[in-house]
C-alpha cells in the first residue's frame, strides 16, 4: 500500500525509516519531511494542518495509510476531517479521533479523565481568570513546589514548577489574567507535586485492544545534570532500565488497561498512540501527562527495538485486529544522543553545512532539523540530528552512539554529553 507519514521531525524520519523496509509498503510519502526522510521517501511540500492539500496528496498517489506524527493535526481533528469526507472514509489513519486528542490538547480534560477512571495522578484543581483569586488561596494550601500547567497546547513550555508561593501566585496571574501561553492559558491546573524518576509508557491502542511498545527514559532539559531549560528532548534511552517487571505489571494494571477501557467506556474512537508520561514516586507509578502521539526523541529508540512489521501494526492498529497480530521486540537496549543547533531552545541559527554524516557506521542517524539546499544536508531547526545505537547494555549503547557523533559537526554543534547519567 501507498503510505503518508506527516511530520517533519526524528520521530518522522524513524517511522519513514522503519515502514520503507516492510515488503507491504509501495510508495512511501512524507510531508513536509527533511533531508533523511528524503533518502527513504518523497517529501510533498504541505504543512500537516492544511487538511485540503493532504486530501489532494492523499487521492492524486493513492494512499491508503496515513500516519500521522504530531499532536497539532490531532487536535485540530484531521481523523475526523477524513472520517466525515466520502472520498476519504476509507483511508486508514494512525491517530485517535479530535476527542480522543483531547487528552493531550486539555490538561483539565485529561486530569479528569484520570478522576473518572480512577487512574493514578496527582491531586489537582483547575481556575479560570474569573476564579484567580482562589486559585491562589488553593496554592497557600500546598506545599511547595507549585506546578502550574497551562490547559491548551503550548509547545511543551505550557508546564512551570516554582519554589516560591509568591512566585507562584504571580506566574498564575500572568498566565489567567495575561495570557502567558496565549489562550493556552485561559484555564490553569494547579497539581500537588511528584517527587520521583520519570519514565514514558508507549501504548498503541484500536480502541479496543492495545499492545504495550517499549518504556523509554528521555532528558528534557538542554544542560549537564538536568540542568537549564525545558527542550523538546536532548536524548532517550529504552528500555528506562528502573522499570522491572513487578512495576510494569502496576503500570498496565492500574494505567494502561484502565486508559484503554476508559476510552472504550466513554465511545471515543482512538486508533493510534497513547504516550504515557509517568513518575516513579516509592514504587508507585502515577501519570503526569498523556499525549496522544509518539514521543520525540524517544520514537528514535522505541521503533529500532520493534522487529515486528510496522505496516502490519499499522493497519491492525487503524483496523481494529490489533488482538491478531504479535509484537516482537528487540531484547537489546537503544540509546540516542540529539545534536542541536547553539543558542536552543531560545534563538539559533540555521542553514549550517553538516558534515560527516556519510562516516557515521553502525549506528541509526535519524534527521530531525534538517534540509537539503543545493544537494548538501543543512540544518533547519533547534534539534538536527539523532544517533541512536543499540546494544545488550544501555551504557555500550550511548557510548557508541557518542563515538559515532565525534564524526559529526556543524557551526555551533551543541549536545548533553551526559545522557544516562543517572541510570
Ligand atoms: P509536561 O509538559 O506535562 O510533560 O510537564 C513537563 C514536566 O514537568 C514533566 O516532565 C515533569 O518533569 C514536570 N511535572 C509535571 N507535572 C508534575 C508534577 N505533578 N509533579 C512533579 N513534576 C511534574
Ligand atoms: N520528548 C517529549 C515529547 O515528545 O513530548
Amino acid at each position: 500500500m501507498n503510505i503518508l507519514v506527516l511530520g517533519s521531525g526524528g520521530r518522522e524520519h524513524t517511522f519513514a525509516y522503519k515502514l520503507a523496509q516492510s515488503d507491504r509498503c509501495a510508495q512511501l510519502f512524507v510531508a513536509p519531511g527533511n533531508a533523511g526522510t528524503s533518502a527513504v521517501a518523497t517529501n510533498l511540500d504541505i504543512s500537516v494542518n492544511d487538511f485540503p492539500a493532504i486530501k489532494k496528496a492523499v487521492m492524486e498517489h493513492k494512499i491508503s495509510m496515513v500516519v500521522v506524527g504530531p499532536e497539532d493535526p490531532l487536535v485540530n481533528g484531521i481523523y475526523d476531517f477524513f472520517k466525515e469526507d466520502v472520498s476519504l472514509k476509507e483511508v486508514l489513519i494512525v491517530g485517535p479521533s479530535q476527542r480522543g486528542a483531547l487528552l493531550e490538547g486539555s490538561k483539565e480534560r485529561a486530569k479528569e479523565f484520570m478522576y473518572q477512571h480512577k487512574i493514578p495522578t496527582a491531586a489537582y484543581q483547575s481556575f479560570t481568570p474569573e476564579t484567580l483569586d482562589a486559585g491562589k488561596k488553593f496554592l497557600e494550601t500546598l506545599q511547595p513546589p507549585y506546578v502550574l500547567k497551562a490547559d491548551g497546547l503550548a509547545a511543551g513550555k505550557g508546564v512551570l514548577i516554582l519554589k516560591d508561593l509568591k512566585d507562584a501566585k504571580n506566574e498564575l496571574e500572568n498566565m489567567l489574567a495575561h495570557a502567558k501561553f496565549g489562550a493556552a492559558s485561559n484555564k490553569v491546573v494547579i497539581e500537588e507535586f511528584l517527587d520521583g524518576i520519570e519514565l514514558s509508557v508507549f501504548v498503541l491502542t484500536d480502541g479496543k485492544n492495545y499492545k504495550l511498545l517499549p518504556t523509554a527514559k528521555d532528558y528534557k532539559r538542554i544542560g549537564e545534570g538536568d540542568a537549564g531549560l525545558n527542550t523538546g528532548g536532548m536524548g532517550a534511552v529504552s528500555p528506562a532500565p528502573f522499570a522491572d517487571e513487578t512495576f510494569m505489571r502496576k503500570i498496565e494494571e492500574r494505567i494502561v488497561k484502565p486508559t484503554v477501557n476508559g476510552l472504550k467506556e466513554e465511545g471515543i474512537d482512538y486508533k493510534g498512540f497513547v504516550f504515557i508520561g509517568l513518575i516513579k514516586v516509592k514504587d508507585e507509578p502515577y501519570v503526569i501527562e498523556y499525549n496522544v502521539r509518539m514521543g520525540d526523541p524517544e520514537t528514535e529508540v522505541v521503533l529500532p527495538r520493534i522487529k515486528s512489521d510496522l505496516v502490519t501494526l499499522f493497519e491492525a492498529t487503524a483496523t481494529q485486529q490489533l488482538d491478531n497480530v504479535s509484537l516482537a521486540l528487540d531484547p537489546r537496549s537503544a540509546a540516542t544522543v540529539m545534536l542541536v543547533s547553539g543558542g536552543y531552545p531560545e534563538a539559533y541559527e540555521k542553514g549550517k553545512e553538516i558534515f560527516g554524516l556519510n562516516e557515521v557506521g553502525g549506528s541509526l542517524v535519524f534527521h530531525a532539523g534538517t534540509i537539503l539546499k543545493n544537494d548538501k544536508v543543512v540544518t533547519n531547526g533547534g534539534r538536527v540530528i539523532a544517533v541512536t545505537s543499540m546494544d545488550d547494555d544501555f551504557r555500550r549503547a550511548i557510548k557508541k552512539s557518542y563515538q559515532e557523533i565525534a564524526k559529526l559537526s556543524f557551526d555551533k554543534m551543541y549536545y548533553r554529553t551526559d545522557i544516562g547519567f543517572d541510570l
